[in-house]
């Protein structure tokens, strides 16, 4: 249960916490967010999530709300006061609060930022992946700047509910043409007969997700061969493994597409590798 809430430069109780009714985020969906896993009390990919929060802010031209050490600091304070130990941390910035207008405000307005921490039982997500996850594929309805980590997330919302009415934990996203581009909220990959990773290339159909490229580092180490590069639905089903990544779930491996089994059925031992090897690649800092 979370207790204590950062709005906007105050430690709020979390009945209490709360933003502004016509806040740009509210109205417009109009901000951006971050999730952080939390790992024995330390922060996992701060660094790599930090930057591709700035990114987000810098492609919507929402001014950072503060620097990166003074925005440590803070989580930091956040992760202390709620004692988590595993979990995450989820921070959100909006462009601000003022009457509602499309127009956007001018220099100067103050932006909105919410950072909570959560405790997340230790190993339920090791426990999943022992049996592995269902997906559904879904097409892709969603705009075409998925590259940022906006909260416009009711496709994702709704392709999830959709999913989980069929009896799988995630959706995978579907384009025109029948490429799967990437999960409601997950990065989404595949391993060919041969043995070679395959994922989604980074352009602006998906989320460059900081666990996608940990995990490139760790397949790297382990001498693994990866091609970033368009896969299908059929490929998928044909495929020896596939997986979904995340700073939630790490790696999770995907044992059925749409209710038919990727290749026997079960996790595969690639996926077990890449999910034991992450946290001794990725970078772990103070929290
Ligand atoms: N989601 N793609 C989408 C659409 C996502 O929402 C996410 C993360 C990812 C994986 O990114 P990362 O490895 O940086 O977590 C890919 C977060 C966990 C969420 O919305 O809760």
């Amino acid at each position: 249960m979370t207790r204590i809430v950062y709005v906007n430069g105050a430690y709020k109780r979390y009945a209490e916490a709360a933003v502004h009714v016509e806040d740009r985020g509210f109205q417009f969906a109009d901000a951006i967010y971050e999730v952080i896993e939390v790992r024995d009390g330390h922060l996992v990919d701060a660094s790599r999530h930090l930057a591709r929060m700035a990114r987000s802010l810098r492609e919507l031209a929402i001014p950072a709300p503060m620097s990166d050490a003074a925005l440590s600091q803070v989580i930091q304070q956040v992760i202390r006061r709620n004692r988590v130990r595993d979990g995450i941390v989820y921070m959100q910035v909006t462009r601000g609060a003022g009457p509602r207008d499309f127009t956007l405000p001018p220099p100067g307005f103050l932006p909105t930022l919410v950072i909570l921490a959560r405790t997340q039982r230790k190993g339920w997500s090791a426990e999943l992946a022992e049996t592995g996850i269902s997906v559904k594929t879904i097409p892709d309805n969603r705009w075409a700047r998925c590259d940022i980590k906006t909260v416009m997330l009711l496709p994702a919302v709704l392709a999830k509910d959709e999913a989980r009415r069929n009896g799988s934990k995630e959706a995978w996203f579907v384009d025109a043409v029948g490429n799967v581009t990437e999960g409601a909220s997950s990065n989404a990959w595949i391993v060919t007969a041969g043995g070679t990773l395959v994922t989604h290339p980074l352009d602006q159909r998906i989320l460059p997700g900081v666990t996608r490229a940990t995990v490139m580092d760790v397949a790297k180490a382990e001498g693994l061969k990866i091609e970033e590069r368009n896969f299908s639905r059929e490929e998928a089903l044909q495929a020896r493994e596939a997986f979904v990544t995340s700073a939630t779930n790490i790696v999770m491996p995907v044992v059925k597409i749409d209710g038919m089994p990727v290749g026997d059925g079960r996790p595969g031992p690639l996926a077990h590798r890449l999910r034991i090897r992450f946290h001794h690649v990725a970078e772990i800092s103070a929290g």
